[in-house]
C-alpha cells in the first residue's frame, strides 16, 4: 500500500484545470512539501514534457519516495530533501514552484523562510502556485475553515490557516507579482504568482 491522501485525490483535477491554463511554456516544476507524491505522480502523467521534481523535509522523504519509485515515471525524478528553514535549498532553478497544503502545516516562521528562500530556485518569470486555505481581512472564508484552524492548532500549535494579505506581502517581498486567486473545492484557494 502506497502512502495516500484523500485530499490530494479530491483536489488534483481542480488544480489540473488551473495548471493547464498556465503551463505554457513550463518545462520544470519544483514541488515543495510533496507528502505522498500523489500530485507529482498525477501531474507528471498529465504533463509528460514537464519534469516534476518532488521534495520534502528529510523526515518525510521516505514517504514521498515510495510512490515515485513505484511508478518510475521518466519525468518524475527521485525526490530531493528540501526544508524551507535551511538557508541554502541546494536546488536547481525551475520554471514553476508548486506547493499544496503546506503553508498551514509549517510554522509561520517557516512560511517567512519559504518566501525568503524561494528566489534561489526560480528561473526568470517563473510561476509560483500556492494551494490551500487562506483567511481574508482576518476572516475565515467559511465556518468549516474556522473549525479546521482550531483542529490544526490542537494537533500542533505551530499550524494555522494563513492570512492572504500576509502571504501577498511576503510574496511581493520575494519579487513576485500576484496574478490570480482561484477558489477551489473544499474552501481552498489556488494563488498564482509570477516572478517579475
Ligand atoms: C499536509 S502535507 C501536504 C502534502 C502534499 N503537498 C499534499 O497536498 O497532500 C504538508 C507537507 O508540508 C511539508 N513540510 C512541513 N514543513 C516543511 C518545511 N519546513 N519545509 C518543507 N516542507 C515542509 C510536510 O513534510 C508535508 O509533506
Amino acid at each position: 500500500m502506497l502512502p495516500y491522501s484523500q485530499a490530494s485525490e479530491n483536489n488534483k483535477l481542480p488544480i489540473l484545470s488551473i495548471l493547464q491554463r498556465y503551463f505554457h511554456p513550463v518545462s520544470s516544476v519544483l514541488e515543495i512539501g510533496s507528502g505522498t507524491a500523489q500530485h507529482g505522480e498525477f501531474f507528471a502523467e498529465q504533463f509528460p514534457d514537464i519534469s516534476w521534481q518532488c521534495s520534502d523535509i528529510p523526515e518525510n522523504l521516505g514517504t514521498t519516495q515510495q510512490r515515485i519509485v513505484a511508478n518510475a515515471l521518466q519525468n518524475l525524478p527521485t525526490a530531493i530533501r528540501l526544508n524551507v528553514d535551511e538557508k541554502k535549498w541546494g536546488c536547481a532553478t525551475y520554471d514553476c514552484v508548486f506547493t499544496a497544503n503546506s503553508l498551514h502545516i509549517m510554522a509561520y516562521d517557516s512560511v517567512v523562510n519559504f518566501f525568503k528562500g524561494l528566489p534561489q530556485c526560480l528561473k526568470p518569470n517563473a510561476l509560483v502556485l500556492l494551494y490551500g486555505p487562506f483567511k481574508y481581512a482576518g476572516e475565515f472564508t467559511t465556518e468549516s475553515n474556522a473549525k479546521f484552524d482550531i483542529w490544526l492548532k490542537q494537533q500542533n500549535p505551530i499550524c494555522g490557516v494563513r492570512d492572504f494579505e500576509r502571504v501577498l506581502e511576503l510574496a511581493e517581498g520575494a519579487g513576485l507579482s500576484f496574478l490570480e486567486d482561484n477558489p477551489m473545492p473544499a474552501n481552498n484557494q489556488l494563488l498564482v504568482f509570477r516572478q517579475s
